[in-house]
């Protein structure tokens, strides 16, 4: 009899217990496996075994499996072994499970060799591309399945769910995932995708990716489940598995190994990648990024409010040093109430996406978006070119960063004062007239990012704990670190900046001033491929650089998604989220822990991501003790 369910709950993981979705599933698509011949000979069932009987107060308890009829025949397998089937715990998989691969289609009838001598253990890891655990676990397969004790004895079978900006899986993406796991020698390894979340959905525990499930191939029975287990327990388990199936003595579980009583060696090589982060990355699109000159002229126009007709409002209105380059309210307030929270931006210049919704793909695009917001600045293009023109100040520097590859600034006399496209006197203006305007104001955003992009703030005690000091965090804010990994939180919160830059339906409320719900990504993702200065436009200075911004349709998963924000900054930047409806971080953890559950239909568009963490009122109030030493004050 197997007991390990008590330390299986200890770690996040369930084990035991029969799943309870039974599933009809169709082909999905198709790999060929490179699992071995079975060596056929062996008729007994390996379920002979001592079967998985979960702990009392384990869901769905049940009797060890009686007498099973045998899957090898004559030295022959049978075609499935008998139903019923579903995915579920000590369940048999459904037969006709097959998945899409990079190269073909991967069924899982493929794997099972009920006359092998011995049995192997199916791993089926979950993931998808933008979760920082789940680049950990790929990037250490080796680490993770490559001990000679396993040798012989593990097959892997990588299902991606989702890819970077968390779209449903495609083969693109499934192609940079499975450059991504170093597989270890002697570990037949395959890739596939499953867009639908098919195979994890379905059991028990399923809200922490990487999840791990572990199938005997002689039965095609699912043994154990883990989520985002740590080295150790993992290797735990398999042993353990593998000396049940083998009808050895039992095998402990490790005790885990933790850094300071608190982290995994996971999670520190994930803490150690949250260190605040230097300089930006390279803006090849924007040819001024890191120009001095366009950085001083970018700082003038950043801080100007006489590019709005108003003359009330300029970029640091909303995005006040003294704030955290936020404004403190729950919507922005520029000539008139806006939608959506203003973020922090200080760290902007590292995001992959600008916006809530990822509507730019450069930061020098999303300066070209406010001012012809007609509830920000007001202002048009045609306006701040003329503003440009009329301050000598700015004719100057506009020469010494632009003058020798732009030439000086165009004439403007039969330029509207106000002009966009679409206004009328605008559009009737020849091309390229329209272009010279254009191409200052571009120049003006690429000036405005070269300046964003020199804003830098001080580390916090969370930099400090993560150089070595160990004082930096202290009882409630240790027990908050603790949990921003265990429950999830570290997900989609990783990286330098503490975010993965990519969209998720999580149901923060609306910040509409008509109160409907915001559907965020789902209504931009199409228009990007043709909006007018994206990173691939002619305004780019290097458009063969952009990501592609096609997309075939919007997946349902999009629908009320928006950017996960960084939590640089975040104990400064209340209100929160897209709508700025939380006002403490309390309320928002409180949010996590019911998955949303309690935001109202119409207050949210989409379906809360199933790998949401879950956690009880004690865990909602350790979280805030972190966040709040998630400080990004500005460094002059
Ligand atoms: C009236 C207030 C307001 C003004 C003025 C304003 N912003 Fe913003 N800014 C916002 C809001 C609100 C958002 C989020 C909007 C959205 O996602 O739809 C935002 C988003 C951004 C972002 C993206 C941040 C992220 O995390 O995605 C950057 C960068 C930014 N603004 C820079 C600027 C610059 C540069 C200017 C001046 C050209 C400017 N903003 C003017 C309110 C403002
Ligand atoms: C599935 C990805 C995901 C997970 C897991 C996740 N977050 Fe978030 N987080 C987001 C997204 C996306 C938003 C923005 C949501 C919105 O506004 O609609 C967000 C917003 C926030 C905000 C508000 C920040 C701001 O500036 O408005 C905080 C604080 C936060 N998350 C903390 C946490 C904590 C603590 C956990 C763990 C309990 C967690 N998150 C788990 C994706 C995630």
């Amino acid at each position: 009899m197997i007991d390990r369910a008590p330390r299986a709950k200890r770690e996040g993981m369930v084990s035991g217990g029969r799943g309870m979705l039974a599933l009809t599933l169709g082909v999905l698509g198709i790999v060929a496996t490179s699992a071995a011949a079975p060596a056929c000979g062996v008729t007994d069932d390996p379920a002979d075994t001592p079967a998985d009987v979960p702990e009392a107060g384990m869901p769905d308890a049940i009797a060890p499996d009686s007498a099973p009829a045998p899957l090898c025949v004559d030295g022959k397998p049978v075609d499935w072994p008998p139903g019923p089937y579903e995915i579920g715990i000590t369940s048999t998989l459904p037969p006709d499970l097959a998945f899409e691969g990079p190269s073909g289609t991967v069924r899982l009838k493929d794997y099972f060799e009920p006359c092998a001598a011995r049995s192997r253990l199916l791993v089926v890891r979950s993931a998808a591309a933008w979760c920082g655990p789940c680049g950990w676990h790929a990037t250490h397969t080796t680490r993770l399945l490559g001990d000679a004790r396993f040798a012989d004895r593990l097959l892997l079978l990588d299902l991606l769910i989702a890819d970077e900006d968390n779209m449903p899986a495609n083969p693109p993406a499934a192609m940079r995932w499975s450059k991504r796991i170093d597989v270890p020698a002697g570990v037949p390894a395959k890739v596939a995708m499953d867009a639908k979340y098919t195979f994890s959905a379905a059991l028990p525990a399923k809200n922490v990716l990487p999840e791990y499930v572990l199938v005997d191939t002689r039965t095609m029975k699912v043994r154990t489940v883990m989520n985002a287990p740590d080295p150790d327990t993992l290797g735990g388990y398999l042993d353990l598995e593998l000396a049940a199936l083998d009808g050895k003595p039992r095998v402990d579980i490790p005790e885990r190994k933790l850094h300071d009583g608190l982290l995994t060696d996971d999670q520190f090589d994930l803490l150690q990648d949250m260190k605040l982060p230097a300089v930006p990355p390279p803006d090849p699109t924007n040819e001024y990024a890191d120009v001095a000159a366009a950085v001083a002229f970018g700082k003038k126009l950043f801080e100007d409010t006489g590019l709005s007709p108003s003359g009330t409002v300029a970029c640091i209105t909303c995005h006040d040093p003294t704030k955290a380059f936020g404004d403190g309210l729950k919507q922005a307030n520029g000539v008139a109430l806006g939608d959506r929270n203003s973020p922090p931006i200080a760290l902007s210049s590292h995001a992959r996406w600008q916006f809530w919704d990822g509507r730019a793909d450069t930061l020098w695009m999303q300066a070209l978006g406010p001012f012809e917001n007609a509830k920000e600045f007001a202002s048009s293009r045609a306006f701040v070119v003329h503003a440009i023109a009329n301050s000598a100040d700015y004719t100057a520097d506009y020469a010494t960063v632009f003058g020798a590859k732009y030439g000086a600034l165009p004439d403007l006399t039969t330029v509207p004062a106000m002009g966009k496209p679409g206004d009328a006197a605008y559009d009737a203006l020849p091309q390229a007239k329209r272009d010279e305007v254009t191409r200052v104001y571009v120049n003006a955003g690429k000036a405005i990012a070269a300046f964003e992009r020199t804003l830098r703030v001080k580390p916090n005690d969370l930099d400090r704990y993560i150089g070595g000091d160990a004082t930096a965090m202290q009882g409630r804010v240790r027990r908050g670190l603790e949990q921003f990994f265990k429950v999830g939180c570290v997900q989609c919160h990783w990286g330098p900046r503490l975010t993965d830059d990519a969209f998720h339906a999580i149901r923060f409320p609306t910040g509409r001033q008509d109160g409907a719900a915001d559907r965020g990504r789902a209504d931009v993702l199409l228009g990007l491929a043709t909006a007018e200065f994206v990173a691939s436009s002619k305004w780019s200075d290097a458009p063969q650089a952009a990501k592609p911004l096609s997309f075939p349709g919007v997946p349902p998963s999009m629908i009320g998604a928006f950017k996960t924000p960084t939590l640089r900054g975040v104990s400064q930047s209340a209100p929160y989220g897209h709508g700025g409806a939380f006002g403490q971080l309390l309320d928002v953890t409180k949010h996590y822990g019911q998955r949303g559950q309690m935001v109202t239909p119409a207050s949210a568009a989409g379906i809360v991501e199933e790998w949401l963490p879950n956690f009880d009122a004690n865990v909602q109030g350790d979280l805030p003790a972190l966040l709040d030493i998630l400080t990004a004050d500005r460094l002059p």
